[in-house]
């Protein structure tokens, strides 16, 4: 966790990991772009060569780096890497949008606390892969997304911020998927804009907002009740 006191108009440099087409990156970008999110974006790396999120970077002027993980004789190789031009750019926080790697040990020594994951589903229900079509089938009332900081587990880490969506008798797993990519794009600049406001404290494994955030704290159904 970062907890060192931030200058006046200091922003917090963020590197962006991104395998698939970056519709994450590209609401933190848009979050950046409106002063919403009081944070830089100091390069954007992705593992997979034509990855949509690099040509959404360069288009924002962004330097990207491609590390294909498939050249490198193992894991910690390829994180080494990583960690290298992470470095080189200068980056305080680590946020993973739709990467589609499991961080090793080497990543998390070079950034404790200091890397975060969006995942698809409400956490600790449906964690790793295919997970909308999960919850889905399992009959699952409410889906959602977890922003989460990274441990050594697959989405494991401590909880950010989550957000619900209903899920609808009617719902097939291409339009709970694009319900919660929306709200994912909601939550996940947020969970970063709490983080460069140093507002976020670890109290075991709870993530504590403070000061704390007002909250509508009614329940919701699905179904609805009479
Ligand atoms: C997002 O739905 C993200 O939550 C998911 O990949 C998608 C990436 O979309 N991540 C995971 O499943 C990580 N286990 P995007 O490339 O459009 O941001």
């Amino acid at each position: 966790m970062i907890t060192e006191p931030a200058m006046p108009g200091d922003k917090l440099r963020i590197g962006v990991l991104a395998s698939g087409s970056g519709s994450n990156l590209q609401s933190i970008i848009d979050r950046c772009a409106d002063g919403s999110l009081a944070a830089t974006i100091a390069v954007v790396i992705s593992n997979v060569p034509g990855a949509g999120a690099l040509e959404r970077a360069r288009k924002a002027g962004i330097p990207t780096s491609c590390i294909d993980h498939k050249k490198f004789a193992d894991r910690q190789a390829f994180d080494r890497e990583v960690v290298a031009a992470l470095q080189i750019a200068g980056v305080e926080l680590v946020v993973l949008a739709g990467f589609m790697r499991i961080i090793s040990d080497v990543f998390l020594e070079a950034y404790p606390q200091q890397i975060i994951n969006i995942h698809p589903a409400l956490l600790p229900a449906f964690p790793g892969l295919h997970v909308q079509k999960k919850a889905l089938e399992y009959g699952a009332k409410f889906a959602g997304c977890t922003v989460h900081f990274v441990d050594g587990g697959v989405d494991t880490g401590p909880i950010i911020i989550q957000a619900a969506v209903p899920v609808l008798d009617s719902d097939t797993e291409a339009t709970l998927a694009a319900k919660i990519l929306k709200e994912e794009h909601r939550i996940y600049p947020r969970a970063i804009q709490l983080i460069a406001e140093k507002r976020l404290k670890l109290v075991g494994r709870r993530v504590v907002v403070d000061p704390p955030l007002e909250l509508a704290a009614t329940a919701q159904h699905n179904p609805a009740l009479d």
